[in-house]
């Protein structure tokens, strides 16, 4: 039986993948043997990515990209595809979080999140879509997160839980659209994972990590690692047939 989970020719545009999450997805990707194109806002940590890539005896090439610009990420894909010539896998991964109460959050609280986790998302679909449409097939993975499914506890952040949610319709509306037409679009969400964005977190808010903790069935967060999993095989032939999923991978924390 040929191996559904080998990625090798395969090309793999990854936005945010200067560091945390996506840059996981992008050393895994490539140790199943897809090249990597990073679009990132950050253009040190991704040529740092790159050329970490590289070092993996794959191609890889960085991008600077602002996902919340339609326009930024419209130039970013026409990029990737002059230097890489294609592109078969598309992960949308960047993603900010905000911790601001309701009533307090401001008119750019609540636009910076929406604009990047879930209009960024937006763009990214759109900008690959007449690519990949034209060749009849693609494979696009949206990171949403198990916030779109459930509200947190104790953190107020009803600006990410709502563009997380977006982000799950969103891939099931795209995943419809285009099933027929061999592109698949899944999403996967993470439960509380160890990176920049959840450091920050826990250590501004010292309290959170135990509730965090005790309210994971596992009883500890994740790795970036066991995401970009999760992502590999949505991403592969292997979920051939899966198609507007949504994969929570959160320790258990929303069977509670
Ligand atoms: N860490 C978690 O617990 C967790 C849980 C659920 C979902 N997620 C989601 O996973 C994704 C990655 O999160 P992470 O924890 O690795 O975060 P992170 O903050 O460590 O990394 C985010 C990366 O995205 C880049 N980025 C941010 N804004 C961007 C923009 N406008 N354009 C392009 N790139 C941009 C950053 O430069 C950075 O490299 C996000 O979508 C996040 O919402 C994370």
């Amino acid at each position: 039986m040929s191996n559904l989970f080998d990625l090798t020719g395969r090309t793999a545009l990854i936005t945010g993948a200067g560091r945390g999450i996506g840059r996981e997805i992008a050393r895994t990707l490539a140790a199943a043997g897809a090249d990597i194109a990073i679009a990132e806002l950050d253009p040190s940590t991704a040529s740092d990515a790159a050329e970490e890539i590289r070092g993996m005896g794959r191609q890889a090439f960085s991008v600077e990209c602002n996902v919340r610009e339609a326009g930024s990420v419209n130039n970013a894909v026409a990029s990737v595809l002059e230097h890489m010539g294609k592109i078969d896998i598309l992960v949308n991964n960047a993603g900010i979080a905000r911790w601001t109460k309701a009533e307090e959050t401001s008119d750019s609280d609540w636009l910076d999140v929406i604009d990047i986790n879930l209009n960024g998302t937006f763009w990214g679909c759109r900008a690959v879509a007449p690519h990949m449409l034209a060749r009849g097939s693609g494979s696009i993975v949206n990171i949403a997160s198990m916030s779109g499914s459930i509200v947190n506890k104790p953190q107020p952040q009803s600006a990410y839980n709502v563009s997380k949610a977006g982000v799950i319709m969103l891939t099931k509306s795209l995943a419809a659209e285009w099933a027929g037409r061999g592109v698949r679009v899944n999403s996967v969400s993470p439960g509380y994972i160890a990176t920049e964005m959840t450091r920050k977190a826990v250590t501004t808010y010292t309290d959170w990590a135990a509730i965090w903790h005790d309210m994971t069935p596992v009883g500890h967060m994740g790795e970036p690692a066991d995401v970009a999993h999760a992502v590999w095989y949505l991403a592969s032939d292997a979920a051939k047939f899966a198609m507007g999923t949504d994969l929570i991978v959160d320790g258990g924390y929303t069977a509670w």
